[in-house]
């Protein structure tokens, strides 16, 4: 992936959620992993990156491109050409597994109703999914719909596909079955951009690895580099909370 930020700052109200972030991520990287306190500013990043937040001041570049924020419809497009998943589930709680896929590429990507049905039930069956095709998104398990909403954020073929959290609400075993499922998609050459309490799969997966914590990026550097030698004192503090069990 090629994503470049410069000086990206993002304030609510006396909040600074973002302090100035720099960022140069290219080459061989397939997936980015923010890691850092609740509070750091990952989320507030992620949106920013994919155009659903406008920056106050800044600049970022995906693919040689900038992002212009000034204009509602450039944003609008660029934000198309991105899939999204945040912490909480994000289905459609009144529409079936199918329809929820089916939807947003119709009025959002404007497929026809076949070709939207026959994208969804492959993306469907591409993560098991097949048989819970009509189920509503109560009938399945949390595993399940949070899968379902990855089948969902990668139905229209996303640039880059961010993930915010995709597995903060489920338990160990569906944990489990989600990161398995995001392992699967960076091999098959999604690039993706994810926040992420979960150590064991950010050293794992991740590509490269940023800490943030108070709106910057402290420390960012190859995933076996920032957890097996980690430099900054704030980041080694962190490692040592959240690894100690
Ligand atoms: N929509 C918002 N309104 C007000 N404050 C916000 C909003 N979004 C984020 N913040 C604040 O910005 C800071 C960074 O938040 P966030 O990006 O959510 O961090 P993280 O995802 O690392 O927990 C926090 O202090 C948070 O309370
Ligand atoms: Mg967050």
């Amino acid at each position: 992936m090629r994503v470049r930020a410069r000086g990206v700052e993002k304030r609510f109200g006396a909040t600074v959620a973002l302090g100035g972030v720099d960022l140069d991520v290219a080459g061989e990287v397939g997936v980015l992993a923010l890691i850092g306190p609740s509070g750091g500013g990952k989320s507030t990043l992620l949106r920013v990156l994919g155009g659903l937040e406008v920056p106050d001041a800044g600049e970022v570049e995906v693919d040689g491109v900038r992002v212009d924020y000034r204009s509602e419809a450039a944003l609008l497009e660029y934000r198309r050409r991105n899939g999204f998943l945040f912490q909480s589930f994000n289905l459609f709680p009144h529409m079936s597994a199918l329809r929820n896929i089916t939807l947003p590429l119709v009025k959002v990507h404007g497929l026809g109703a076949g070709e939207a049905e026959g994208k969804a039930r492959e993306c469907l069956a591409r993560f098991g999914l097949a048989d819970h095709a009509d189920k509503m998104p109560a009938q399945l398990s949390g595993g399940q719909q949070q899968r379902a909403a990855i089948a969902r954020a990668i139905a229209p073929g996303p640039g880059l596909l961010f993930l915010d959290e995709p597995t903060s609400a489920l338990d160990p075993e569906m944990t489990g079955e989600v990161l398995d499922l995001i392992a699967e998609l960076k091999e098959g050459g999604q690039e993706i951009v994810l926040s992420t309490h979960e150590m064991g799969f950010a050293r794992e997966v991740a590509d490269e690895v940023a800490f943030l914590a108070e709106g910057q990026i402290v420390e960012r550097r190859p995933a076996a580099d920032l957890f097996g030698a980690p430099e900054d004192a704030r980041l080694k503090a962190f490692l040592g909370r959240v690894m100690r069990y």
